[in-house]
C-alpha cells in the first residue's frame, strides 16, 4: 500500500490520536499475569498490540476486546499462563517480542517467539545477554530471532545497561518477577518509565534510586481499570506537520506527556515551534495533556545528546522538521536508529535526498541542510513512522510525494490517513 500526497494545505481543527503503544503492550502484559480482571481504555488497536493479545490467548488467558478501545482481560496470576500451541508471532512489534522474552524467560514451560523480516533482523542480543546471567536458556540465530525460550528457573541479578533502552530494562524487570532474589537494572540515560510506573500501579513496590531501578519478587500483582493516554509520537507527526505549514493550527486531546517521552517537544521548541501544553491533569498514573500547535517558522539546531532517548521514535519527524528549517541541523549520539523498525539514518537521508534535500549521514545520526522540498518518490522499507513522516512533508513539498511500502503504518496508527485528511492534510492511499 502507498501513500500520493497532494502538495499544500494546513492543519486545523481538533484530532484525538489513538492510545500509546508502549502502555497498552504494557496493559495487555501486566492484565494477564495479574489477578483479577483489568479494563483498559484508549487502549491503541494496532497491529503490534493485536500481537500482544493474540499471544497471551494462546497462552490461555481470556481476552475480550479491543472494542473502541476497550479491553477486558481476566489475569491468570504470575503462575497461570500455559504453554502455547504455536509458535507466537510477534509482527513488527520490538516491544512485544523484548518484553515477551523476559516475561517467558522463567516459565515453566517452552515457547519460541518470531516475527516479519524486519523484526527478524532486529538485534536480541541486548535481551539474551541480561537473561542469560539470570540463569534462561534462550537459543537464537546469531542474536536474532526466531528465539526459542526453554522456560526455566531465575535468579535475580545486577545489571548495568549498556544501551539506553526501555524494552532491555522492561525485559530483565518482567524476568525478574519470577526469579529468586532481587533484580536492579540502571540505565545510562532515562528511557520511558511506563513499566516501572504500570508495575507499580498493579502492585508490584520498585525502589527507584537515582538510574537504579530494583525489585524483589513475591508480590501479587492485581487486576486494574485505567484509562490509555494518547500516544506522543503519533502526535508527533501532527506536531510536525502543524509547525512546518503555514496558517496551521491544531488541537491534539488527551495527549501523554510523560517525562520520558516529551523530548519531541523540546526539540521541535528549540527549533522555534509553537507547542501550548493545556490542560495538564493525571491519566492511568500518567501525565496528560492537550497540546496546541500553531504554525511557526523553525531553524536549524544541534539536538542535545540527552533529548536523544526522550525523542528516540521521532527522528523520522525530527528529520522532515530539520529539512523545513532554516539553516543546519545536527543530529549526533542516534546510533540506535539504525536498529529500529528500518535504518531510520539511512531511509530517511536517501528520501530526504530524492525531495532534493542535502543529507550527510553520520555513523550515528545526520546533518541536514534545511532546504526546499521537491516533489518525488520515497521508500518507506515498511517503516511506519517514515511514512508518515514523510506524509507531512507532503504540507510543503512544492508537488506531490508518493510514499512506498505503507502498510505498517497500521502497527501504530490505525486510522493515520482518516485523521490526518480530517485535519487537512491531501493524503490518497493506493494499492500498490
Ligand atoms: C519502546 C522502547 C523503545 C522504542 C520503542 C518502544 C518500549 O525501544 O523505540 O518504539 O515500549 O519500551 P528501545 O528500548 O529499543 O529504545
Amino acid at each position: 500500500m502507498d501513500y500520493k500526497v497532494n502538495a499544500g494545505g494546513c492543519l486545523r481543527g481538533q484530532i484525538t490520536v489513538p492510545g500509546d503503544k508502549s502502555i497498552s503492550h504494557r496493559v495487555v502484559m501486566l492484565g494477564a499475569i495479574a489477578e483479577g480482571v483489568t479494563e483498559a481504555d484508549g487502549l491503541l488497536e494496532g497491529a503490534d498490540v493485536l500481537a500482544t493479545i493474540a499471544a497471551f490467548r494462546s497462552m490461555g488467558v481470556r481476552i475480550d476486546g479491543p472494542r473502541q478501545g476497550h479491553l477486558r482481560i481476566e489475569g491468570v496470576g504470575l503462575h497461570g499462563l500455559r504453554a502455547p500451541a504455536d509458535t507466537i508471532d510477534c509482527g513488527n512489534s520490538g516491544t512485544a517480542m523484548r518484553l515477551l522474552t523476559g516475561l517467558l524467560a522463567g516459565q515453566s514451560f517452552d515457547s519460541t517467539l518470531t516475527g516479519d523480516d524486519s523484526l527478524r533482523r532486529r538485534p536480541m542480543g541486548r535481551v539474551l545477554t541480561p537473561l542469560a546471567q539470570m540463569g534462561a536458556e534462550i537459543h537464537a540465530q546469531d542474536g536474532r530471532a526466531p528465539l526459542h525460550i526453554h522456560g526455566r528457573p531465575l535468579r535475580g541479578i545486577h545489571y548495568d545497561l549498556p544501551v539506553a533502552s526501555a524494552q532491555v530494562k522492561s525485559a530483565v524487570l518482567l524476568a525478574g518477577l519470577y526469579a529468586t532474589g532481587d533484580t536492579c537494572v540502571r540505565e545510562p540515560a532515562p528511557t520511558r518509565d511506563h513499566s516501572e510506573r504500570m508495575l507499580q500501579g498493579f502492585g508490584q513496590s520498585l525502589r527507584v534510586d537515582g538510574a537504579q531501578r530494583c525489585l524483589s519478587p513475591g508480590a501479587h500483582l492485581r487486576g486494574q481499570s485505567l484509562r490509555v493516554p494518547g500516544d506522543i509520537s503519533s502526535a508527533a507527526f501532527f506536531l510536525l506537520g502543524a509547525s512546518i505549514a503555514a496558517k496551521s493550527d491544531l488541537l491534539l486531546e488527551g495527549v501523554g506527556i510523560n517525562p520520558t517521552r516529551t523530548g519531541i517537544v523540546e526539540i521541535l521548541t528549540r527549533m522555534g515551534a509553537r507547542i501550548d501544553l493545556l490542560r495538564l491533569r493525571e491519566v492511568g498514573g500518567e501525565p496528560v495533556a492537550d497540546l496546541r500547535v500553531r504554525h511557526a517558522p523553525l531553524r536549524g539546531i544541534d539536538i542535545p545528546a540527552r533529548l536523544v532517548p526522550l525523542a528516540i521514535d521521532e527522528f523520522p519527524a525530527i528529520f522532515i522538521a530539520a529539512a523545513a528549517a532554516d539553516g543546519v541541523t545536527r543530529i549526533r549520539g542516534a546510533e540506535e536508529l539504525r536498529v529500529k523498525e528500518s535504518d531510520r539514518i539511512a531511509v530517511m537521508a536517501a528520501g530526504l535526498r530524492s525531495l532534493g534535500i542535502v543529507v550527510e549521514e553520520l555513523a550515528d545520526g545526520a546533518i541536514i541542510h534545511g532546504g526546499a522540498l521537491g516533489a518525488g518518490e520515497v521508500d518507506s522499507h515498511g517503516d511506519h513512522r517514515i511514512a508518515m513522516a514523510f506524509a507531512m512533508a507532503g504540507l510543503i513539498a512544492r508537488g506531490p510525494i508518493h510514499i512506498r511500502d505503507c502498510a505498517n503504518v497500521a502497527t501504530s496508527f490505525p486510522n493515520f490517513p482518516e485523521l490526518a485528511r480530517a485535519a487537512g492534510l491531501d493524503l490518497e492511499v493506493q494499492s500498490s
